[in-house]
């Protein structure tokens, strides 16, 4: 008999891609989505599909929640806001703790398994690289609304350990690193490469924030996608927590230089330096490498994609989607 998976956040970025290679895997797939950030577009192209069913539910509503989860063997909570740059940060602590806990109580009363999204931003300021599982979460000071995201994961991953010791639940947690490629979302809230991308296209200028040389490990999702493929099929990964990533580091700065040259940019990419004091109360992250040592030996796991090979796929994307508006507006003139 296949499996049924229900996948929290399913029209977002990585759970419409994950969505996809379930399907492809012979799974049954109920999506879960409120359409806060995610798209239609990323699962349309699966309305015949018998095998997948879409719910539009919000993962603060219980009872809703419930209902879309009837019949799943596991849940991958994926829906979540991030960390909160430009706004306020009350949808990312409400949303990832009562989120949490919904999923947590549904699979209590169940028996499902559940797969719970974290983030690398749960190291925090951690100087001890690479990022061990074992290693220390070193959050700044909560008037820093940075920090709400990474504190909403780590109150995620305490409660689903505390699930599984009271009451027995299955849970697993991943740890995502940077994850980047088609689909995603094309702001700042799909990450540094992808506003890099869609500035590029446009020929503006980007914002560096700080000095540009702290460092991240970007993750292709066909990687970062087969890391919760091998957790949900592996045996070991119940009570466990992993890495999933790749351990090529990069600063910022030579990022946006990469993209550029691989979208044909000449001369110097355009850039302006946006000194961390004038973002107001703000902390970064000066140095991120995941230790997958973990993650390869108990799931198999180990990222395949050179960030370069990668990107270029992504950057067709970005080009494809923006070629399509632009025809779409002309049509409309
Ligand atoms: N993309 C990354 O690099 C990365 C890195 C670390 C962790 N993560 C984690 O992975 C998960 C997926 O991230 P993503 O990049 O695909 O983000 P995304 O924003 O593209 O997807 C999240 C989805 O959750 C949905 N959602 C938000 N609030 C909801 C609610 N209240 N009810 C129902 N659905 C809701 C959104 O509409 C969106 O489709 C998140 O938990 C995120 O914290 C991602």
């Amino acid at each position: 008999m296949t499996q049924t998976i229900a996948i929290t956040g399913s029209a977002g970025y990585i759970g419409s891609n994950l969505t996809d290679e379930l399907l492809k895997r012979d799974y049954t797939v109920i999506g879960i989505d409120n359409l806060s950030m995610g798209l239609r577009a990323n699962f349309e192209h699966l309305a015949d599909n018998p095998r997948f069913t879409f719910h539009d539910a919000d993962v603060r509503d219980a009872a809703r929640l419930a209902l879309a989860c009837r019949g799943a063997d596991a849940i991958i909570h994926l829906a979540a806001y991030k960390i909160p740059r430009y706004g306020g940060a009350i949808d990312t602590v409400q949303v990832n703790a009562k989120g949490a806990e919904h999923v947590l109580e549904i699979a209590r009363a169940h028996g499902t398994r559940v797969l719970l999204a974290s983030t690398s931003d749960v190291y925090g300021k951690n100087p001890k690289l690479p990022f061990n599982e074992d290693g220390d979460s070193v959050i700044g000071p909560s008037t820093v609304r940075r920090w709400s995201y990474a504190v909403s994961k780590l109150y995620t991953e305490h409660l689903g350990l505390a699930y599984m010791e009271a009451h027995k639940v299955p849970v697993t947690i991943l740890r995502f690193f940077g994850s980047y490629g088609p689909r995603e979302h094309r702001s700042w809230w799909g990450g540094p490469q992808s506003i890099f991308i869609e500035r590029f296209l446009k020929r503006e200028p980007i914002e560096i924030h700080g000095d540009g040389r702290q460092t991240r490990s970007f993750t292709y999702i066909s990687d970062t996608v087969a890391g919760i493929v091998a957790a949900l099929e592996s045996k070991r990964a119940t009570g466990e927590v992993f890495n999933i990533g790749s351990n090529e580091e990069i600063a910022i700065l030579d990022l946006a230089h990469l993209i550029y040259r691989l979208m044909d940019g000449k001369g110097e990419p355009p850039l302006t330096i946006v000194p961390y004091a004038q973002l107001g109360k703000y902390e970064d992250v000066q140095r991120r490498i995941p230790d997958l040592s973990k993650s390869k030996e108990l799931l198999g796991f180990a990222a395949r994609w050179k960030l370069e090979d990668g990107l270029l796929p992504t950057i067709a994307w970005h080009r494809a989607v923006a070629a399509r508006e632009s025809q779409k507006a002309t049509a409309a003139c």
